[in-house]
């Protein structure tokens, strides 16, 4: 008698549920497969596929990931809607199997909102100013990187390379810098042990595959796949680990070094009464420190890596942009020089539309109901943005799969700054290193341009 009351209540579950939720004003959408959902169906190009969906669907539609709904917004009204006007609602992250592998459920990308996330977020902004933008610009280490791995590049002399073999260690370094203070040289163990984690297994690591179908991770590829992570990444951690006890054991309160310094005099002062903070300790130090070289080396990387292939593919691009770095830049390049280079900005701003590196950004889970194109977004709802949609909108851009800079510029000859633009997201959860990532992104491409020909 039990079986049959419980499989009733599942089929009168199964029935209802679509008419329910559409009452509920749900958003629209498709639900692909039982237990697959629409994985199956997204193709090679997932956001390209979702893009073309929301013509039957809408701006606002769920796809369900394997056993899980998640709110798609594709256009740029909807994710400005959500992530910035309703900011305090879809903010929050998801913890799951695969956030508590990479990051402890802390450090900051994977922190759900609230006050912790805050706090931390309020700090990681001042001191990537303070070392970033503000009173010790990275701009002259940046340069002096640039030209380090120019030189490490003209080693080859006339044989073909893989210019992203020098660009992922010169990036890394940069985090690095702004981490431990210090930069490591090209055949370093511990840098190559960082980047053999980073791009080697990191890189194409399907991060969304153990997000929503997170028993994968016991079926024996997978398995296997997670464990050789855990060895790779041990030397690294330990590394860290190291770093941070060495900066504890050198800490002079009137020298404030770099990023790990800034957080032990906060956990100085926050811990000072006696009272110890949870979230200002060695650990959170830790995960911080390890989620700012995940985030900020492989996205700066490949978008350098884009804008040389793009430039390289497009001769009147090339000839424009060496024309007004020959005519306006600084040699050296500096920061400074790049308001006076609109067609350099035009030129970054395109890759940037044309190539995103995050065509979903991260996944944001509502922390309340919220409101999007007038459907009801449940709490918990998992909500993704498709920057791709918004960058390849036909009715915004022109031909929007070809790579056109002189779109970004106006009948004057000024560089035009478009706010739908979004490679960074958008909103208080958008990218915490988006300035440093554009310094980097100018300085370096503007310095192999002055050493070299594409
Ligand atoms: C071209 C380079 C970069 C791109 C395209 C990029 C893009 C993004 C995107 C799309 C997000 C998700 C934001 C969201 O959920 O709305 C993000 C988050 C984040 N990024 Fe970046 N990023 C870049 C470079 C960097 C760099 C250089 C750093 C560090 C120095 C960095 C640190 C972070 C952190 C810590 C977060 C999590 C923020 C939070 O959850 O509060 N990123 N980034």
């Amino acid at each position: 008698m039990l079986p049959i009351i419980c499989l009733s209540f599942f089929l009168i579950i199964f029935l209802c549920w679509k008419p329910l939720r559409k009452r509920s004003n749900y958003p629209p959408g498709c639900d692909g497969m039982p237990f697959l959902g629409c994985l199956p169906l997204l193709g090679v190009h997932p956001a390209n596929t979702i893009m073309k969906w929301s013509k039957r669907y809408g701006d606002v539609f769920y796809v369900k990931y394997a056993m899980q709904n998640v709110i798609m917004l594709n256009s740029f009204e909807s994710i400005k809607e959500a992530l910035v006007k309703q900011g305090h609602v879809f903010s929050g992250r998801q913890h799951t199997f695969i956030t508590e592998f990479t990051s402890g459920n802390a450090g900051l990308g994977f922190l759900d909102y609230g006050a912790v996330w805050r706090s931390q977020r309020r700090f990681g902004l001042a001191t990537l100013h303070e070392f970033g933008m503000g009173r010790r610009c990275m701009a002259p280490k940046i340069l002096e990187e640039a030209d380090l791995m120019c030189d490490e590049m003209l080693k080859h002399g006339d044989h073909a390379f893989d210019c992203m073999d020098h660009i992922t260690p010169a990036v890394t370094n940069i985090i690095s810098i702004l981490v431990f203070g210090k930069r490591f040289e090209y055949d370093d163990p511990t840098l190559l042990d960082t980047l053999h984690l980073l791009f080697d297994f990191g890189h194409d690591f399907p991060f969304a595959l153990f997000y929503f179908a997170p028993l994968v991770r016991f079926l024996p590829p997978w398995k296997a796949e997670l464990e050789k992570i855990r060895q790779a990444r041990k030397p690294v951690w330990d590394h860290i680990m190291s770093a941070i006890q060495q900066h504890q054991d050198t800490y002079n309160e009137n020298d404030c070094r770099d990023f790990i310094d800034s957080f032990i005099a906060k956990m100085k002062s926050t811990n000072a009464d006696g009272v110890k903070f949870a979230w200002w300790n060695k650990e959170q130090l830790f995960h911080y420190v390890k989620e700012l070289f995940l985030a900020g080396t492989d996205t700066t990387a490949t978008t350098l890596r884009w804008a040389i292939l793009l430039i390289h593919y497009h001769t009147d691009v090339h000839e424009k942009i060496h024309e007004e770095i020959d005519r306006e830049a600084s040699n050296p390049v500096k920061f400074e020089d790049m308001p006076n280079m609109p067609y350099t900005q035009a030129v970054i701003q395109e890759v940037f539309r044309s190539r995103p590196i995050a065509n979903f950004g991260t996944m944001r889970k509502t922390t309340a109901v919220g409101k999007v194109g007038g459907y009801r977004i449940p709490k918990g709802s998992i909500v993704m943005p498709n920057i791709w949609a918004v960058h390849h909108n036909p009715q915004r851009w022109k031909n929007p799969h070809l790579f056109k800079p002189d779109r970004h510029i106006d009948q004057n000859g000024k560089f035009v700054k478009s706010e739908d633009i979004i490679p960074f997201n958008v909103g208080q959860r958008s990218c915490l290193g988006m300035q440093l990532a554009k310094m980097e992104i100018f300085i370096f491409l503007v310095r192999m341009m002055q050493r070299f020909n594409f």
